[in-house]
């Protein structure tokens, strides 16, 4: 088993580990005295590992409350969160009782504000059955749900008390949706770490995923004990997102979040050797591992379609865009930008 300690504004543990999910019961008892556990899940994820999770809670003395809602990002909203923020109520659930997130990004996000906002805040674990959950999502204590005026605006910091992440459970994951995932594992690589990504043009991620997980976990880690609230160094983990949130506000859910920010890495690199950031080398090195992993690299959305959608995005503080820019393979920075000079980085960076 690997163990990642983060200590933010509550100390917790990811624990990685194949098989882990049999026994989350035990483990979920070790951080919460309560009686009740409710576990949030979509459907998909409920029907595959439903079963194995409330038996386990049942077994360490749960009971069980289930909440499930329709998979998707379109249930990530107020509507879902006031349902099963009144299934808690309903199920009389208590200050000391327990949220269980067993999911993807979607799930943990509505979950953990569920959490957070229940009775001022319960108990929380996550168990995150996407790699994009694995690596990202489920580890840092950001929560949200969706409003139709754009994603992820309504919603609280909320540490979880416990990860317990079982790679087993990627193995019924979509293609596309491991894929996804891959775009957020080789983002660390760029940010962070050169011998990382090496690893992942060597060997292919699937055949050792509790090292590559544990690897993201600890490097979003230690980004975020030192800058839990996005004040300055948490900005790097964005790095692709402000183009790829263009792109996936252009192109609705034709693509999914991890492509968009392969297409974001992507565009941002080419401009950044365009404008003399980083060597033609970094951005060889990141095009290999996206096209090692399917991962796409350039959009049809023009300059004027991503620049209108970029600047209505919430990450906007005033006239000025922050970007995050390769400067090598394992390590950007954050350029703040005005916003009328984000053109000419698209098109620095390919787009027609
Ligand atoms: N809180 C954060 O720091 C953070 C970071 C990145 C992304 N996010 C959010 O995460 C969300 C995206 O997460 P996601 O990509 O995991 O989406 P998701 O939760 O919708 O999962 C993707 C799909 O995979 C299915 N699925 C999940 N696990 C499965 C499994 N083991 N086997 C088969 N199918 C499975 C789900 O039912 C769903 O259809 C977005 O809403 C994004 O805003 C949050
Ligand atoms: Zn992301």
């Amino acid at each position: 088993m690997k163990t990642i300690h983060v200590s933010a504004s509550k100390e917790y543990d990811v624990l990685v580990e194949r098989g882990l999910l049999h026994r989350c019961g035990a483990l979920i008892r070790g951080v919460c005295r309560g009686q009740s556990a409710a576990i949030v899940a979509d459907e998909t994820v409920w029907a595959l590992y439903g079963e194995v999770v409330s038996k386990s809670l049942r077994e360490s003395g749960f009971r069980v409350i289930c909440c499930t809602f329709p998979a998707g990002e379109q249930e990530k909203t107020l509507e879902t969160y006031a349902a099963v923020i009144r299934t808690l109520a309903a199920e009389k659930m208590s200050r000391s009782d327990c949220v269980v997130a067993l999911g993807g990004g979607v799930t943990g996000d509505l979950a953990g504000f569920v959490a957070a906002s229940y009775m001022r805040g319960i108990d929380f674990v996550q168990i995150p059955t996407t790699l994009l959950a694995a690596v990202d999502s489920s580890v840092g204590g950001k929560t949200a749900v969706d409003l139709d005026e754009g994603k992820n605006l309504v919603g609280a910091f909320y540490q979880p008390r416990l990860v317990l992440c079982d790679p087993d459970t990627l193995a019924t994951l979509p293609p596309e949706q491991f894929r996804a995932g891959m775009a957020e594992v080789i983002k660390y690589g760029m940010i962070g770490d050169e011998d990382f990504l090496n690893s992942l043009l060597a060997r292919p991620a699937a055949e050792h995923l509790e090292e590559v997980i544990a690897a993201c976990v600890a490097m979003k880690r230690d980004v975020v004990s030192r800058d839990e609230f996005e004040q300055g160094e948490r900005r790097l983990l964005n790095f692709g997102h402000t183009v790829g949130h263009a792109v996936e506000r252009c192109r609705g859910f034709a693509l999914s979040h991890g492509e968009a920010v392969a297409i974001g890495m992507a565009v941002l690199s080419r401009a950044a050797v365009n404008k003399g950031y980083c060597s033609e080398e970094t951005l060889t090195r990141l095009l290999q591992a996206l096209q090692q992993y399917d991962l796409p690299m350039e959009t049809d959305c023009t300059v004027e379609e991503l620049s209108a959608a970029a600047l209505a995005d919430k990450k906007r503080s005033g006239d000025k865009l922050r970007l995050v820019v390769p400067e090598r393979v394992g390590g950007c920075r954050i350029e703040t930008i005005a916003a009328e000079s984000f053109r000419e980085w698209l098109k620095a960076g390919g787009v027609q």
